[in-house]
This record gives structure tokens, C-alpha cells and sequence, in this order.
């Protein structure tokens, strides 16, 4: 009920809160093209949990940039340039590339199982400049988690138009 992911971390904490900021950071403004709707990103993950479980919490820690257990968020001084927060808690021009996820965790223990990871944004941009962090294709860093945890699949983007927009068609 902690919202942790097959991994054992807290998933969600930093999403946006309240309807007014997910609708701000979801949902493409009026004047837009596309107004109303959202670009999302699907992604499959399969989790190697076997591997994962065999790193040291402290490791698997660095590698998140977050304590597992309480979930507390390592500054940013201490954090690893390639834990996951290292990658995909970023700036550009002092204002923080927002996205808001909505994943969900799939599978048996004793079979195939992953994270579908699922985000929404008004800009394909925010979600666009994450993924090349955490694949190398921005620094020629990779992400941690992708080292000792998980492997994407498969992968599209996706536009969702609004409900009205649906109606009308
Ligand atoms: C195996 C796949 C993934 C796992 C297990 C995972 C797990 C996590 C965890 C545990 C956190 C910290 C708690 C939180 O704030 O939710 C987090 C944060 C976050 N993740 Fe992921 N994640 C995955 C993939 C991705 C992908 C593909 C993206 C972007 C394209 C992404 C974007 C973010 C963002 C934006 C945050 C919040 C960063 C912040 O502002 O502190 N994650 N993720």
C-alpha cells in the first residue's frame, strides 16, 4: 500500500500532487495544437529480481538515489551522476523537466515480471530528455537501474486525445 515497485522501492513519490499540478504538467494547454490531450510514453521493463537482490541494499540505494526502507531522497551533493535520480531529476534552464507517471507493476514472481511504465506529459520533450539520460545517449551515462534491475523491451509514444475530442470524432 506503500506504492513499492517489484524492487522494493517506493514508486511515485516525486509525481506532481493535487488535480490542478497532474492537469498542468499532463495535459497540453489551450492555444496548443492538440489541446486537451497528452502525449505518453509506454514502456515494458522486465526486472531481474534475482540480480537485483543480490546487490547490497546500500548499492541498490545509490543506484535510486533514494533510501529504500524510509524513502528519503539523497541530496544531490551525495548523489551518483548515474543513479536513477541522477537521470532523470533535471533542469533545463532552472525549470525542472515535470512528467507525471502513472506505471504499474505486472507478473509472477515466478515468471515474467516487470514495471509497465507508463508517463503523461504535455510535451513529448520532458519525457524525450529523461529517456536519453538514462540510456547514455545524452553524457554517455547509463542508468544504475538499468544495470543491476531492469531491461526495456518495447517502447512507443502515444497521443491520448481528450474525451471531448474523442466525442466529436
Ligand atoms: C525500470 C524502470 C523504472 C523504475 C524501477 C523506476 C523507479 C523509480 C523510483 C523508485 C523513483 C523514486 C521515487 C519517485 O519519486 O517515484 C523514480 C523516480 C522518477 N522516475 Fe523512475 N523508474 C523507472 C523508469 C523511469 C523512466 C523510463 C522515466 C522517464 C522516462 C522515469 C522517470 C522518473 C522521474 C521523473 C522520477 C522523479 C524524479 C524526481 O524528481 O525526484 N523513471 N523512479
Amino acid at each position: 500500500y506503500e506504492d513499492r515497485g517489484l524492487d522494493g522501492f517506493v514508486d511515485g513519490t516525486e509525481n506532481p500532487q493535487g488535480d490542478e499540478n497532474v492537469r498542468n504538467v499532463a495535459i497540453i494547454p489551450e492555444g496548443r495544437p492538440d489541446a486537451g490531450g497528452s502525449y505518453v510514453l509506454l514502456q515494458k521493463y522486465l526486472h531481474d529480481l534475482k540480480k537485483w537482490d543480490a546487490v547490497p541494499v546500500a548499492e541498490q540505494e545509490a543506484s535510486v538515489g533514494r533510501s529504500k526502507e524510509a524513502n528519503e531522497e539523497f541530496s544531490k551533493d551525495v548523489r551518483l551522476p548515474d543513479s536513477h535520480l541522477g537521470r532523470v531529476n533535471l533542469k533545463e534552464n532552472g525549470v525542472g523537466l515535470k512528467i507525471v507517471r502513472r506505471s504499474l507493476p505486472f507478473g509472477k514472481i515466478s515468471g515474467e515480471h516487470g514495471l509497465m511504465f507508463t508517463a503523461y506529459c504535455h510535451t513529448l520533450h520532458n519525457i524525450e530528455v529523461q529517456l536519453l539520460h538514462m540510456f547514455g545517449d545524452a553524457d554517455g551515462k547509463t542508468d544504475l537501474l538499468l544495470k543491476h534491475l531492469s531491461t526495456a523491451v518495447s517502447g512507443a509514444y502515444y497521443y491520448a486525445p481528450s474525451v471531448e475530442r474523442l466525442q466529436d470524432l
